[in-house]
């Protein structure tokens, strides 16, 4: 029997990315996974793909950023799949207008903070009542290694993932004893749509130079993380923040490798 098997879980952001790997990996593990994205195109592509390989997959459209569209995302998937075991919070948003403080577009850190830490507090909210009708489930946050440093600029992405992982805190203190669980995962730089239209080939290099591995890595380094989360096998793994970032926050001079990179990049 696979690890997830019986197991219905919702990622967002699901269509692209670290979303889409944690997607063809829950359901290789078994789980049945409602793909749900903003993008419906593509979140029916991943679905149809899944299901076509076996597996059990529906494709939700959903802006995180709206209350009435998370609750509908739940409703959809439990109305599919009867239950709710895993809810994988991935959806986000850095643009690229986000720098330093006097020059903060202020409706900009609203939204940022609307689709990255508003979006998965109410994923959590409509989850929570689901997950206690099966008798628990798994909660994985995907914050940012920026979530835990300064940094010379994001400060509106920094500061919704750092608050990201005070929510994962909270519901893990709130809800451990009904069985349910709630984690962080912490990304590095992964190579995805989002970081190769972000940063050049040579940035990507610099980045990797950063790392103490010999490489970068990919969506399915996170991919397995979640999947450990979502299972048994982490069942005493409940609050924490888990970097898994090629080591790159526990090098010494980190912050001034990136500065350099992002120097290069504005430059
Ligand atoms: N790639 C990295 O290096 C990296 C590093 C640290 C953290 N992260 C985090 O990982 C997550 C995924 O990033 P990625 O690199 O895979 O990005 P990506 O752009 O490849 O994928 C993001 C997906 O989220 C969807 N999305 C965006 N806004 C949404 C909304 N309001 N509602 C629903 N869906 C929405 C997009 O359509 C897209 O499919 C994000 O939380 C990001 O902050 C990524």
């Amino acid at each position: 029997m696979k690890k997830l098997e019986g197991k219905v879980a919702i990622v967002t952001g699901g269509a692209s990315g670290i979303g889409l790997g944690a997607v063809q990996r829950l359901a290789e593990d078994g789980a049945a996974v409602a793909v749900a994205d903003v993008n419906a195109e593509g979140a029916q592509q991943v679905a149809d793909e899944i299901n076509k390989n076996g597996g059990k997959a529906i494709a939700i459209t959903v802006d995180v950023a709206k209350e009435e569209e998370v609750k509908a995302m739940i409703d959809k998937t439990v109305e599919a799949f009867g239950r709710l075991d895993i809810l994988h919070n991935n959806a986000a948003w850095g643009p690229m207008n986000d720098k330093g403080i006097p020059e903060m577009d202020v409706d900009m850190w609203d939204a940022v903070m609307g689709i990255n830490l508003r979006g998965p507090m109410m994923g959590c909210k409509y989850a929570i009542p689901e997950m206690r009708k099966v008798g628990g489930g798994s909660i994985i946050n995907t914050a940012s290694a920026n979530g835990k440093v300064g940094d010379y600029e994001r400060t509106a992405y920094s500061a919704s993932k750092a608050g990201l992982m005070s929510l994962t805190r909270s519901v893990a203190t709130q809800h451990g004893k009904e069985g349910i669980r709630c984690n962080t995962v912490l990304p590095g730089l992964i190579v995805t749509p989002a970081t190769r239209r972000k940063f050049s080939t040579e940035l990507m290099e610099l980045m990797e130079e950063g790392n103490l591995t010999p490489y970068v890595g990919g969506p399915e380094d996170i991919a397995a993380l979640v999947s450990f989360l979502a299972s048994e096998e982490s069942r005493y793994i409940t609050g924490q923040e888990i970097n898994c970032d090629g080591g790159v926050l526990v090098r010494a001079g980190a912050g001034a490798i990136m500065k350099y990179v992002r120097d290069k990049e504005n430059n």
